[in-house]
């Protein structure tokens, strides 16, 4: 397995495979092709709604559970509920994917109500070691501001779009300065043309001989992240994986960091989760370019 130490020394593979909206089935065949191209880790969460899919599709293979690197998330919507309790809830995580311990939990989005005492079950659940390892995603420099000042262990893991088209500057130098690592969803961008024909892209992948979205995830990995692309397809699941081998040179790394052309962002802030980020800022893009 291609893997990164955590700041704890915890090992998490370079690239994980993405599972939205994935279910039944399909995610028995999905995990099973991907097994097979050599991805050994996966990105799931509670607000999904298929933790137990993949929790059967990993249990069907009949694999060791250390040869999988299962990582999930706590729900922001759940954790909306009045008597949220975290450690509970947990509980529910373990039984859907069949096992006592998980190797990555992430606080889903920065639920400005609850995300301190969020923060402290998973301290406790880490502490536990019923986590290997603990991590936040969606946060920005101010969230992590906040968290500082009650946390007792720093998040290992920050998790964010990322992608050529989106790079996130302010929130990649301030991880990297604090050790955090990070992972990149919808590394390329869910196929959205901006990304698929952007000119830099498109010149990279023919002189390596490689599609656009592999340059796009080569490029994820070059700068120190890790890609969690989605396929429901086999053959585009292994070339994801294969980007594993592509070796961008810096140059070529420093030509898609310094293209401020092609933004855009494919999540929305605040559409899909609101009042979740606007108590703490006026999301301006033009600072996360
Ligand atoms: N933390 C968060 O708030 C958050 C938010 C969004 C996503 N995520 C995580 O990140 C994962 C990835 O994000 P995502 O699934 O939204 O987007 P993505 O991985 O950027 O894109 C997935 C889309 O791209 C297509 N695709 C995949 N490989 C391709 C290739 N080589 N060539 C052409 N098209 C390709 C897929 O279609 P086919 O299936 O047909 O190949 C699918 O429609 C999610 O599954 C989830 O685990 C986390």
């Amino acid at each position: 397995m291609k893997s990164i130490k955590l700041s704890n020394g915890v090992e998490i593979p370079k690239i994980m495979i993405g599972t939205y909206s994935i279910f039944g089935d399909e995610a028995k065949e999905v995990f099973k092709a991907a097994y097979d191209a050599g991805y050994r880790g996966i990105d799931c969460g509670r607000y999904y709604g298929n933790e137990k899919d993949w929790g059967d599709a990993v249990k069907a293979l009949g694999i060791s559970r250390k040869d999988i690197f299962i990582q999930t998330k706590v729900s922001h919507a759940d954790e909306k509920k009045q008597e949220f309790d975290a450690i509970k809830d947990f509980e529910t995580t373990l039984k859907n994917f069949s096992t006592d311990y998980i190797d990555c939990l992430l606080i889903h989005w920065p639920n400005m109500d609850t995300f301190e005492e969020t923060w402290r079950a998973l301290e406790k659940l880490y502490r536990d070691g019923k986590i290997r390892a603990i991590g936040v995603s969606n946060f920005r420099k101010e969230h992590f501001e906040i968290l500082k000042q009650s946390a007792e262990i720093t998040p290992m893991v920050n998790q964010i779009e990322r992608h050529p088209c989106r790079k996130q500057p302010e929130t990649y130098d301030y991880c990297k300065g604090k050790s955090v690592q990070l992972e990149a969803y919808q590394p390329i961008a869910v196929g959205r043309p901006e990304l698929m024909h952007n000119p830099i892209l498109v010149e990279i992948a023919q002189q390596h001989n490689c599609s656009v979205p592999q340059v796009a995830l080569a490029w994820n990995m070059a700068t120190g992240v890790i890609p969690l692309p989605r396929s429901r397809n086999a053959g585009r699941l292994k070339e994801n994986y294969e980007s594993v081998n592509i070796r961008l040179s810096d140059d070529e790394v420093e030509m898609i960091t310094n293209d401020k052309t092609h933004y855009f962002c494919a999540l929305r802030e605040g559409s899909e989760y609101p009042g979740y980020w606007d108590t703490i800022h006026e999301v301006d893009v033009a600072n996360y370019l």
